[in-house]
């Protein structure tokens, strides 16, 4: 047996001023520790040399890490540019943000090239390689250009949209053969495997098999890509027992104390336009003006961790934050109640836990999104005895199996105002039948389940695939 290689672009180590990681590192970190092996990515350090795919290697919580620094032109073309200002406007249906730039796309596959050449001598035969994420999508087909044999499969964390959205990208087809390179592609929901399917079938005239693999030959060989869908889930138990000491804990008994008898919406993510936050602050504001027994008897606290500054539209996004955040207050606040609390910096797991705890209802509204952990760490971190309701867009890829929260259009202020009426009234009984069912899933379809089943299927896949070599 081999080992377990996960490459990512960002890796799980603790950096400076990150309190909070995002939603891929937290899923991982735990499945790398029980199987053993390795996880490669980018250090998070930009360098003026050239980028030379020199290794640091280093131990941190029982796992082994191999980090490569990026050049500063690299990153910004790699990181700032293409991933973040071209496919992620693009994979999460936002073409009217995409600014498309032909430098930033040799950038891209200059990075996954050196990754590639960078990890290649790392690897051991029997290893087998899985790669995560938007970013590093051409790092396969670069693995098997270098003459990489292992298993390699590919999960994408975000959603994959239909062709007719996909096929916006210049080069859309180059993005789509690269994924032939993998023998596995997994994404999080069935409405995402339809959008990949529909872009193999539209975008190359590619027909999965009855199996749902797509069968190519290329350059002589016979090769087999496996599709399929793996939501992912989060440590529940985990989770559910630091909310459960977070409550005690100075941060939460503070926040408790300050909030008088009224009620609390919690909302916590990163400040991304893909969230839905200006949509979701519109929907606080309509609660407030729509149903007027709630004023000076709710509390929202928005949590918005920042994000991705170097791009401009999460900076124009933070500008507008602020604005809507300041209305509101201003229009509905008293000399005593401040309606709505935003805080535009990354908190402490501990402490959301416990902030997650005591909400009478969570607030997760997205436009579009891969999963959404938060709607899971929101449900897994209620109390059994008085749990709280979840509100959740129905855009999110957690939509799909969460039958217990309280759908919303995030496009529609009044709808979520209603919806928010709802969940703050909601009786007891309700509560409970609805948190459970929610709860039963979560405590299946974990993280480290959801990890065990990709690798089996990966596992399969490139047996299957042997004779035909
Ligand atoms: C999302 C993406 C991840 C990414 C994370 C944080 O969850 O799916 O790939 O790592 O956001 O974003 P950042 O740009 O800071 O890595």
């Amino acid at each position: 047996m081999g080992r377990l290689i996960v490459v990512s672009n960002r890796v799980a180590l603790p950096r400076r001023g990150e309190p909070t990681a995002g939603g891929l590192a937290v899923a991982l970190k735990d499945v790398l520790k029980s199987n053993g092996g390795l996880w490669f990515g980018w250090s998070g350090e930009t360098t003026k040399t050239p980028t030379s795919g020199e290794i640091k290697a280093l131990r941190y919580q029982g796992i082994d890490y191999a980090t490569i620094d990026l050049n500063e032109t690299d990153y910004k073309g790699f990181y700032a540019g293409y991933s973040n200002n071209i496919l992620w406007p693009l994979f999460h249906f936002r073409l009217g943000l995409l600014e498309y730039d032909r430098r930033q796309s040799e950038a891209y596959r200059r990075v996954n090239r050196d990754f590639a050449k960078a990890l290649l001598p790392l690897l051991g035969p029997d290893d087998v390689i899985w790669i995560h994420d938007y970013q590093l999508i051409p790092l396969g087909a670069e693995l098997r250009a270098l003459g990489a044999r292992q298993k390699i499969g590919f999960f994408l964390h975000i959603p994959f949209p239909p062709w007719a959205v996909f096929s916006a990208l210049p080069g859309a087809e180059v993005l789509m053969r690269d994924l032939l390179a993998y023998d596995l592609v997994g994404v999080q929901t069935h409405r995402d495997l339809g959008g990949m399917v529909n872009c193999f079938q539209d975008g190359l005239g590619l027909s999965p098999d009855e199996d749902g693999g797509i069968r190519t030959s290329i350059a002589g060989t016979e090769r087999r890509t496996q599709l399929s869908a793996h939501a992912i889930g989060i440590d529940t138990r985990g989770f559910a027992n630091t909310a459960r000491k977070a409550i005690n804990g100075p941060d939460a008994v503070r926040m408790k104390a300050s909030m008088g008898e009224r009620k609390l919406i919690v909302g916590a993510e990163r400040l991304d336009y893909t969230k839905g936050l200006p949509h979701r602050m519109r929907g606080f504001g309509a609660l407030l003006d729509n149903f007027p027994q709630h004023l000076n008897q709710v509390t929202y606290l928005q949590v918005a961790a920042r994000s991705r500054n170097e791009v401009a539209s999460y900076r124009d996004l933070r500008r507008e934050l602020d604005q809507l955040a300041g209305r509101i207050n201003g229009d509905h606040g008293l000399f005593d109640w401040t309606p709505m609390r935003y805080v535009a910096r990354a908190v402490a797991r501990d402490t959301l836990a416990g902030f997650y705890r005591m909400a009478d209802v969570g607030l997760v509204t997205p436009l579009r999104d891969g999963m959404n952990l938060v709607a899971k760490e929101y449900v897994a971190a209620q109390d059994p005895e008085n749990p709280g309701v979840l509100v959740l867009s129905s855009f999110a890829g957690a939509a799909e199996a969460m039958d217990g929260a309280l759908l919303v259009n995030p496009l529609d202020p009044e709808a979520m105002a209603e919806q928010l009426d709802r969940a703050l009234t909601m009786p007891l009984a309700e509560r409970k039948s609805r948190w459970s069912s929610m709860m039963q899933g979560l405590e299946e379809q974990t993280a480290e389940r959801w990890a065990e089943d990709f690798l089996a299927e990966l596992n399969e896949q490139a047996a299957a695939r042997e004779p035909s070599l």
